[in-house]
């Protein structure tokens, strides 16, 4: 019913109208789940987002979707699993005539605000993983948010963009399914790093790093091919950041 070219992601696709997180959820069945099988749900009334945080998921305002994978990969190469997620999103955006930029690892931003962001799961033992459940929230019909993140956020909608979730998803896991069959299938990450650093907010910029309790000033230069953040440090020396290690932070 949702006339998907894809032909992996979103093969099986689980709809719920409320549900607590699909990330959750999808975490649940993954083992016994096709690879690309979806989930979709209106609302999410315990969304999560990374560190433990709230993800604000009202009712039809925008698109929370996880989608389960099963990649042939050792556990430490699954952070480049969110890279192709945020150049999935950027390039999904961009076709519809959106632009946005990518906020290494999983933040997606437009004119300096949070539209969407990424939860990447795994479930791995020490050398092989089970699954990987990639979660996106986007912000797209949504008007109004929690005071506390109101300064931070924004929604497709509030940029001036009047589209339908389903369609932006549609290119979303287009997008995806190429760059991850790339991946997976040709080893091939150029494209998916090509996306990342050309539509990145925060190379050539000066940011906060916080890991744990410490906050240090560093400027990025790059970004891997294995899709890590290469900064040059506070005592001038260059640096690989690894996603999920870390949090980035404007100012
Ligand atoms: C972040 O920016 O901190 C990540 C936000 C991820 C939100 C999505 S919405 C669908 C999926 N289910 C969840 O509970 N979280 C992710």
């Amino acid at each position: 019913k949702y006339n998907l070219s894809t032909s992996l992601l979103g093969k099986e696709i689980v709809y719920f109208d409320s549900i607590g997180s699909t990330n959750d959820y999808a975490k649940e069945i993954a083992k016994d789940v096709k690879e690309g099988t979806i989930i979709i749900a209106e609302e999410q009334v315990k969304g999560r987002g990374r560190m433990g945080k709230y993800w604000h998921s009202i009712k039809g305002d925008g698109i929370w979707v996880s989608i389960i994978l099963k990649p042939d990969i050792y556990p430490y190469e699954a952070s480049f699993i969110t890279q192709i997620a945020g150049a999935s999103i950027v390039k999904g955006l961009k076709k519809l005539g959106v632009d946005s930029l990518i906020k290494w690892p999983n933040d997606i931003i437009i004119n300096n605000k949070k539209v969407s962001g990424i939860l990447t799961e795994l479930g791995a033992e020490i050398d092989r993983i089970n699954y990987v459940v990639v979660g996106i929230g986007m912000n797209v019909k949504t008007i109004d948010f929690p005071e506390n993140v109101k300064s931070m956020a924004t929604s497709i909608r509030k940029e001036g963009y009047n589209l339908e979730r389903i369609d932006i998803l549609k290119e979303i896991l287009e997008e995806f399914e190429r760059l991850y069959s790339n991946y997976i299938e040709n080893k091939d990450k150029t494209e998916c790093i090509e996306i990342c650093k050309q539509n990145s907010a925060i190379i050539g910029k000066y940011v906060y790093v916080l890991k744990g309790d410490e906050k240090r000033k560093v400027k990025c230069i790059d970004i891997t091919e294995n899709g890590n953040l290469v900064i040059i440090n506070d005592n001038n020396v260059k640096e690989e950041l690894i996603s999920g290690e870390v949090s980035i932070r404007g100012d």
